[in-house]
């Protein structure tokens, strides 16, 4: 072999070795930089899902904060904005829950079951005749408690 063909073979023999790093120590790269059980596109649905519940969660907040002292037509009105953020709360958290965009860590799914379950507790009591807001009130809570273990 000529110095000029043994560059060559080099040359080739290293982008063979090359390529085949690239492509296969994508998914080990990935284990490191992902919990097992996440993939990337499901971690930004988490994520865009997240940013929907902090939305509902500032439409209840906002509904929480009327006065006590209200007519009844501003009693239904609270009440509907209250169910209206639970509801859509409770639809991005069961969707969540059933592992379509990322929530399928067995973690996330006991904190979510444990999250719907909160929401639905907090959907019954302001349903009754007199709403009771107390639970609604706690939603925010049920949020943190997930995040300090799961964030
Ligand atoms: C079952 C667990 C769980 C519950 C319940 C939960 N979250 Fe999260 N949340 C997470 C995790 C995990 C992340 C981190 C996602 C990431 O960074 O990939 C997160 C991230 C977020 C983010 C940041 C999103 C971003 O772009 O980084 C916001 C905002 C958020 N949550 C709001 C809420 C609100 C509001 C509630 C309650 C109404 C809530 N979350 C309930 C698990 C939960």
């Amino acid at each position: 072999m000529t110095i000029s063909s043994k560059v060559i073979f080099i040359t080739i023999i290293s982008s063979i070795v090359l390529l085949g790093c690239t492509s296969q120590n994508t998914p080990a790269l990935r284990k490191v930089t992902y919990p097992a059980n996440f993939k990337y596109t499901e971690r930004k649905d988490l994520r865009s899902d997240m940013h929907e519940l902090a939305i509902q969660m500032g439409g209840l907040d906002k509904a929480l904060l009327k006065p006590l002292q209200q007519s009844p037509i501003e009693v239904e009105q609270q009440r509907t904005q209250v169910l209206s953020a639970l509801k859509n709360m409770e639809r991005i958290a069961t969707n969540l829950k059933s592992g379509n965009s990322g929530a399928n860590h067995p973690f996330m799914e006991d904190y979510m079951q444990v999250f719907v379950a909160q929401i639905d507790e907090a959907r019954v009591a302001a349903s009754f005749e007199q709403p009771r807001y107390y639970f609604a009130g706690k939603v925010a809570g049920a949020c943190a408690n997930c995040h300090k273990i799961n964030r």
